[in-house]
């Protein structure tokens, strides 16, 4: 992934040193303070610059809506941005979009947590294949490398998420696929609010973004 290390660097230690002047003059909570946990996962102290370079949208909702984490929710899952399995099949999928507060400003540090099935439309319980958190760097944006998941009985494919921010309320949905439109169409929880937009990478692979907006606590 694109970093721009001499730039980042110089953000980051700006940052540092404004956190840290911050933090002795008045020994007041940062958003990043030390010991803050979102989603059961320690907090960064500062969030990186990923260069994504994703472009904000113009307008946003009042959040994300809800929908059920359904019986194959694990914690504690690795940081990673990275989900692929050596050696399993499955179309490439790169997952990425923004964390947002309602007025579109972004959620830098905010943790997405997410969890899908196999190409076969199978779940790992007992690992942490296809699972994986990180926190949006201070764009508020994340990028997983994943595959697409495959289709269970009774559902349409879909990727699952939770997302917190600092001062935002936990948020659990999921998403879908927008060429899917049939197993969609037969499934009960889908909601076409919360389809991806999806196009294809340079290199063949899907691409699918959504911008999830969050909700003050
Ligand atoms: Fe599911």
């Amino acid at each position: 992934m694109g970093y721009a290390p001499p730039m980042s660097e110089r953000c980051r230690s700006t940052r540092r040193t404004v956190l840290a002047g911050l933090a002795g003059a008045a020994a007041m909570a940062s958003p990043a303070s030390a010991g803050s946990t979102l989603l059961g996962y320690a907090a960064p102290e500062a969030a990186s610059d990923g260069g994504f370079g994703l472009a904000p949208p113009l307008a946003c909702t009042p959040g994300t809506r809800s929908q059920t984490a359904g019986p194959f929710y694990t914690p504690a899952t690795p940081r990673r941005a990275d989900l692929r399995e050596p050696g399993e099949a499955g179309e490439p999928l790169v997952f990425e979009g923004l964390l947002l507060t309602p007025d579109c400003r972004p959620v830098p540090g905010a943790v997405i947590d997410i969890w899908h099935s196999d190409g076969r439309g199978r779940y790992d319980n007992r690992g942490f294949r296809y699972r994986g958190h990180q926190f949006a760097d201070a764009a508020g944006a994340f990028r997983f490398l994943t595959i697409r998941p495959g289709r269970y009985t009774g559902r349409t494919p879909h990727i699952h998420v939770k997302v917190q921010g600092e001062g935002t309320r936990p948020l659990t949905t999921q998403v879908y696929f927008p060429d899917l439109g049939e197993a969609n169409a037969r499934d009960s929880i889908f909601r076409d609010d919360l389809l991806l937009r999806l196009d294809r990478t340079a290199a063949g692979a899907w691409r699918g973004r959504f911008d999830f907006v969050l909700r003050p606590a």
